[in-house]
């Protein structure tokens, strides 16, 4: 099986021992508290599920400049997201053992205990150069800038132990999944060839045909869908209703034991070509050998080229530094004159008209409406999911 990132065994962070976890769960009740903020338990999240092997926490300031500068740590390990724990809180002195609480379940229950091995204040031109780095803009209304910039200034850096997954075990128990688990899945179905892909959205009938056309192509055996589970900008499909409407189409139109549904506990960074590095990475952590990277992978509005994600991984990915490779999807649409979904490319023959194409903006419209997208844009079982989520929310 495909090696882990960085290392020979996955190392998760999530305290497996149920007594040496119960025992730290007693000391984290007399430790200082730090009430987390969302991005941080979400990389809490990540590390404990081995999501983000081979690192031991959350990263300090030279390696967070680093990796925002040149996508590898002090140490030269390839990572290209700084993974923070940024707070306002000012009073935490280097040496302290913290209970880190989950923001996103009542009562705040401690996510993780925090060995604090360094505590920096992060000046105003380090958070832009990172957000410039990381985000490709400073543009004070992308998505992913707003929360970036809204985390903190003090920087605290050390090595977790992670005692649950938040809210994601409880909320979506079919769905989500550790790496270390899906591992474990792939080993039990014999698929060598494992071809992830990477979804915040419902899966419509070009998402559906990517993954067919990568699974045929690469010859592979089986299809990870992994969606993201954690917070997403106002107006994005909420987890359960997208979750609901991927198995319906998996159930109905793929062969059985071929796909394997998954998601994962992170908040969408809306990051373009650096978050798709980092699904790489994790992919990679998870078994799998393949990553599905088409039209404007993890982007937002119009910051970045529709294929600027694939491009990063010739221009700033080392050789070598990844044994997953990306497969590489033109835009995808359904032919009017093929009478089938195809990718771009393969139709040089063909004119815009040619194919079924609708914006975000009309498919959700339509479904709001209770009209359903045509069929060769949306199957029809996962339309009435959705156009049933689009009408409740209505009324
Ligand atoms: S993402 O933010 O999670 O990447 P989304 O769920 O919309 O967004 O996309 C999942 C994957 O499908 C990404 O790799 C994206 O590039 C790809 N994709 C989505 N729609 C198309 C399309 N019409 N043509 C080609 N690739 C697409």
């Amino acid at each position: 099986m495909i090696k882990p990132h960085g290392s020979v065994e996955l190392n998760a962070l999530f305290v497996a021992d149920d007594a040496r976890r119960g025992a730290l769960a007693v000391e984290a009740e007399a430790l200082p508290s730090l009430l987390l903020n969302s991005a941080a338990a979400a990389n809490a999240v990540m590390l404990g599920a081995g999501y983000f092997n081979p690192l031991t926490g959350y990263m300090n300031l030279a390696d967070t400049l680093s990796v925002a500068e040149k996508l590898h740590t002090v140490d030269g390990l390839f990572w290209p997201v700084p993974i923070l724990n940024l707070t306002h809180e000012t009073g935490i002195e280097p040496g302290a053992r913290i209970a880190l609480r989950d923001p996103n379940v009542a009562g705040n229950p401690v996510l993780a205990i925090m060995n604090v091995e360094a505590t920096e204040s992060v000046s105003d031109e380090q958070i832009d150069y990172i957000a410039e780095k990381v985000f490709r803009t400073q543009n004070a209304e992308h998505p992913g800038v707003i929360t970036f910039k809204g985390l903190g200034r003090t920087l605290l850096s050390g090595s977790i132990e992670v005692l649950n997954f938040s809210y994601f075990q409880t909320d979506f128990p079919d769905t989500f999944r550790t790496a270390v688990q899906i591992r474990e899945e792939i080993l039990g179905h014999g698929w060598g060839k494992v071809v992830a892909f990477q979804t915040r959205n419902p899966m419509h009938r070009a998402h559906e045909e990517l993954c067919r056309m990568a699974m045929n192509d690469l010859n592979a055996d089986g299809i990870l869908v992994h969606m993201l589970l954690g917070k997403l900008k106002p107006g994005d499909i909420p987890a359960d209703v997208r979750d609901a409407s991927i198995r319906k189409m998996v159930d109905v139109y793929f062969p059985p034991n071929t796909v394997m549904i998954t998601g994962y506990g992170f908040d969408m960074l809306y990051a373009g070509p650096r978050e798709a590095v980092l699904h790489a990475v994790f992919r990679q952590n998870c078994g799998c050998t393949h990553l599905i990277v088409g039209r404007d992978h993890a982007g937002v509005g119009d910051y970045y080229g529709g294929f600027d994600a694939q491009t990063i991984f010739d221009e700033e990915v080392p050789q070598g530094a990844l044994e997953l490779e990306i497969y590489r999807a033109d835009h995808t649409a359904y032919s009017k004159k093929l009478n089938k979904v195809v990718m771009m490319r393969d139709a040089p023959d063909h004119e815009k008209d040619d194919f079924v194409l609708l914006s975000g903006t009309r498919v959700r419209e339509m479904l709001g409406e209770g009209v359903a997208p045509p069929p060769e844009f949306s199957r029809p079982e996962v339309a009435q999911i959705l156009m049933d989520y689009y009408q409740s929310e209505a009324s």
